[in-house]
């Protein structure tokens, strides 16, 4: 069984898979476009002492928390930004960097982010319903069910949340808010659990788990433009360069999936994962969070040409 530990920083998957694809490349600049606590970057910088590290993200103590714990060892060789990598073009040209060595997305929330309770991502806890990994953001996941028409609910539950019950928890939203707005991670655990049929309650996953992830994605914007964004990060890379992608769910895989299928078609690019990889029994153990974790490698021009 697997069992889960508490620890100061999000404990990043996939590793040593990442790290050989790293490794192979020429490893001059790599970007990590999802820093986080910089989890990745720091064992890229550990174990490529020519590198230098761009780690951008979208959320401020990302920014700050990724650089000083990456200060304490280094090297002067990383640099966080806070900046969306849907933006990558223009960070590359505001930072004279001209071609990447690699560039790697983690995708999906930190676990710091869930264990900041005031920031509404964890249904485990009572906080405001907030959600968003960049404060700039104008929209919050309360804004959302307060404004979206019960069949945008329902199609946000489903297609991101890939929830079943997804009607009658929109249904129960809608009526719900006629009475109070739903504005905290408990009205709406109330709400989802009051919607699920008793069944359905049995099943080990927490009834509100999809719907929360669902409201997360909408919050975000989190697919909007992820295939546009690895096609670019792809544009960018020299040659050899790898571009990494860690999903986290079904949707998210099949962009990046699709994307690095039209990249191969129409530029000299290599899929380096015929199959998709997955974490190993024991990282899943340890790190019941990479269960679900799917890693896709594409290279710029044929494999082994640098
Ligand atoms: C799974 S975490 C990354 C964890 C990291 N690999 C580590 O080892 O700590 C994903 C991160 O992506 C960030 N993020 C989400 N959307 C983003 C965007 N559009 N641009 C930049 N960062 C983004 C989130 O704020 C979050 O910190």
């Amino acid at each position: 069984m697997g069992c889960e530990v508490r620890r100061e920083y999000h404990q990043p998957v996939m590793v040593s898979e990442v790290l050989e694809f790293i490794l192979e490349a020429r490893r001059n600049i790599v970007v990590d476009c999802t820093v986080g606590d910089g989890g990745h970057s720091l064992e890229i910088l550990r174990n490529s002492p020519n590198t230098f590290v761009f780690g951008i993200d979208v959320d401020d103590e990302a920014v700050s928390t990724s650089q000083k714990r990456i200060d304490r060892e280094s090297m002067g060789r990383f640099k966080a930004v806070k900046w969306d990598y849907r933006e990558l073009n223009r960070f590359c040209s505001r930072f004279g960097i001209a071609r990447i060595s690699a560039v790697l997305f983690d995708l999906g929330v930190s676990s710091r982010q869930l264990d900041q309770k005031e920031r509404g991502f964890s249904y485990q806890v009572d906080a405001p319903l907030d959600m968003r990994m960049d404060p700039r953001l104008h929209k919050t996941a309360a804004d959302i069910l307060a404004e979206a028409s019960e069949d945008e609910l329902e199609g946000i539950i489903r297609e991101y949340g890939e929830e079943r019950f997804s009607r009658r928890i929109a249904r129960e939203i809608v009526e719900r808010r006629k009475v109070e707005p739903i504005t905290t991670t408990g009205q709406l655990v109330e709400v989802i659990d009051s919607a699920m049929p008793k069944g359905a309650r049995k099943d080990p996953i927490h009834p509100a788990r999809r719907t929360f992830q669902a409201l997360r994605i909408a919050t975000n914007d989190e697919l909007s433009r992820l295939g546009d964004s690895l096609a670019v990060a792809f544009s960018l890379l020299e040659p050899g360069g790898v571009l990494i992608v860690i999903t986290y769910h079904s949707l998210e895989d099949r962009i990046v999936k699709n994307t690095f299928k039209e990249l191969e078609a129409n530029l000299s690019a290599t899929i380096r994962t015929k199959k998709v990889l997955r974490a190993t029994k024991s990282e899943v153990e340890v790190n019941p969070r990479s269960r679900s974790a799917k890693l896709r490698v594409i290279q710029n021009g044929e494999k082994g040409e640098s």
